[in-house]
């Protein structure tokens, strides 16, 4: 007899329905074929030892057991459970309809005793088991909230292999696992500690940051040791917008592909903050290797990435970074086969202005040689350097005026001004996929949407040749100036627009370092 049952497979983040056939004949091996070598011999030998202790055996007949479609990468435990059941209805050991079987997706992986253990990329198996019509998906239990994200799908988290072959012939009745989206989504959005009243004084710096938060733009503070530069990007995600369902939806399917999506939790509600050691390689940074996975920045998607001390960083981990913070997505090829991540994130940066840390400090002296100044420096490049919209030097509060300082304004002020501006944006951009905020405007958006009377291009254009800065840097000042602009609440971009954001480009290599 011939048995089929639909498993799913990854790629990226995405998934590709697997069906899995079986036959038995008269004969006396079992032919597994469609799995890496590895993971066949694995999951034979998990799935007899799970078919034994639960009652179950393998037939001592020829057994083969087809994966198809052959040539996309399936890897082997997460099918574990489809396999048995196909085994199982083929060998006529359960009585289970081919219409039963036709009804669900099932994936999980079997213990040697039969229990079920979760999986990862749950999130977009499940909207493949979808889209693919499938009336329900069977999962490990700790899976099933997960799961249960996709709707219009019945989502059944099971504990072990007799669960399932009750369920499966209909001796054991189970609800769909439910979670009520909207609720979940909503009513965690105001979970954030850290606060920026925290910081005193450095009003600019929170103003550089406000507007940074409102158009999405990468931003880099320099400042000395101790000037609070690590305090303040740790407070950025408390000024974010709030995550709109189809980012949040995005974001974690990137991180139910790595598996992090642990049990009982269903959609990632709170923007991404990863901040990464300087020790970090290329491929934990971007995301690679020979089966690949997503890096930092695709688990930064829809939030901030932060790297604390960029100088420390290797060169080369940096330089790859360029690609993907223009393209918002990262390919990664591979002979048979390559990938693609989203990685739309904000760059936040901090780093001292030289090695010992002390260069333009109000009180202390800096013991560095100009060449220690520029090869410091030179750690980062032009390029990478053009990509940050907002460049900004922060200033310590001198100790004695700490306890001086007015408490400053929450977060939650902060936010509202930065919502609203991204209400601007979306408006703006709701005829347009994946653009939310000013940011991530193309060449020809920017045309559209920035545009500046004589008076702001004469002040560009002055700004441009005094500071010398590159097409780039001048495209990051027009799109910060639409941010500011945006928290104004006005349609054109005017010259104190243009002023401002052309303040944030001060760092830029021709006019730093070398004043
Ligand atoms: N404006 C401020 N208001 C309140 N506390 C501050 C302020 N500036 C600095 N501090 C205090 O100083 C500490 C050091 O700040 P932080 O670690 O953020 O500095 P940093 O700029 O990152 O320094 P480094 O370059 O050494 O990493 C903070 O944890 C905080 O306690
Ligand atoms: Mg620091
Ligand atoms: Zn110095």
């Amino acid at each position: 007899m011939l048995v089929k049952t639909y498993g799913s497979a990854v790629l990226g983040i995405s998934a590709t329905k697997v069906t899995i056939e079986t036959e038995i004949s008269r004969g006396a091996k079992f032919y597994l074929v469609g799995l890496p070598d590895n993971a066949v011999k694995e999951s034979q030998q998990r799935i007899e030892a799970a078919l034994r202790t639960n009652g179950f055996r393998v037939p001592g007949k020829r057994i083969v057991v087809n994966m198809a479609p052959a040539d996309i990468r399936k890897e082997g435990a997460a099918y574990d459970l489809a396999l048995a059941i196909s085994v199982l209805a083929a060998s006529d050991q359960i009585r289970v309809e081919e219409s039963v079987l036709e009804k669900y997706l099932i994936m999980g992986e079997l213990s040697l005793d039969g229990g079920l253990r979760p999986i990862r990329g749950v999130l977009p198996i499940a909207l493949n088991a979808k889209e693919e019509g499938f009336e329900g998906i069977i999962l490990p239990k700790e899976n099933s909230k997960e799961a249960a994200v996709v709707e219009g799908l019945n989502v059944y988290g099971l504990d072990n292999l007799m669960q399932v072959v009750d369920f499966l012939e209909g001796t054991l009745k189970l609800e769909a696992e439910f979670i009520d989206i909207k609720n979940e989504f909503y009513h965690k959005l105001d979970h954030i500690q850290l606060d920026f009243s925290d910081v005193k004084g450095q009003e600019n710096v929170k103003r550089a940051m406000e507007v940074a938060a409102a158009g999405g733009h990468n931003m880099l503070m320099v400042g000395p040791p101790g000037s609070g530069k690590t305090m303040l990007a740790r407070r950025l995600p408390s000024i974010l917008p709030p995550f709109v369902l189809d980012e949040a939806l995005e974001t974690t399917k990137i991180h139910s592909v790595l598996g992090n999506v642990t049990s009982g939790m269903s959609l990632m509600t709170e923007r991404p903050f990863r901040s990464p050691h300087h020790t970090i390689s290329d491929v934990a940074l971007v995301g690679g290797g020979a089966f690949p996975q997503p890096g930092e920045i695709s688990m930064a998607h829809n939030g901030i990435l932060f790297l604390d001390e960029l100088p420390e960083f290797k060169r080369n981990v940096l330089e790859v970074m360029r690609q993907p913070l223009e393209d918002r997505v990262i390919n990664i090829s591979r002979a048979k086969f390559s990938v693609q991540y989203p990685a739309s994130f904000m760059l936040v940066a901090a780093m001292n202005p030289c090695p010992c840390g002390y260069y333009n400090h109000p009180e202390k002296e800096c013991v560095c040689s100009v060449g220690a100044i520029k090869n410091y420096l030179n750690r980062i490049s032009g390029p990478l350097l053009d990509r940050i919209d907002i460049q900004i030097e922060v200033v310590p509060v001198p100790f004695k005026d700490l306890s001086k300082v007015r408490p400053s304004e929450s977060s939650k002020l902060v936010r509202e001004r930065v919502i609203k501006a991204r209400e601007i944006q979306q408006n703006r951009f709701s005829e347009y996929e994946g653009i939310y905020s000013n940011s991530q405007m193309s060449t020809k958006m920017m045309q559209k949407y920035c545009v500046v009377d004589d008076a702001g291009s004469s002040l560009l254009k002055a700004a441009i040749e005094r500071m010398g800065l590159s097409a780039r840097a001048y495209d990051r000042i027009l799109k910060v100036s639409r941010t500011i602009a945006d928290l104004e609440g006005v349609e054109t971009i005017q010259p104190h627009h243009l002023a401002e954001a052309i303040q944030y480009r001060s760092l830029d290599k021709d006019s730093w370092g070398m004043k």
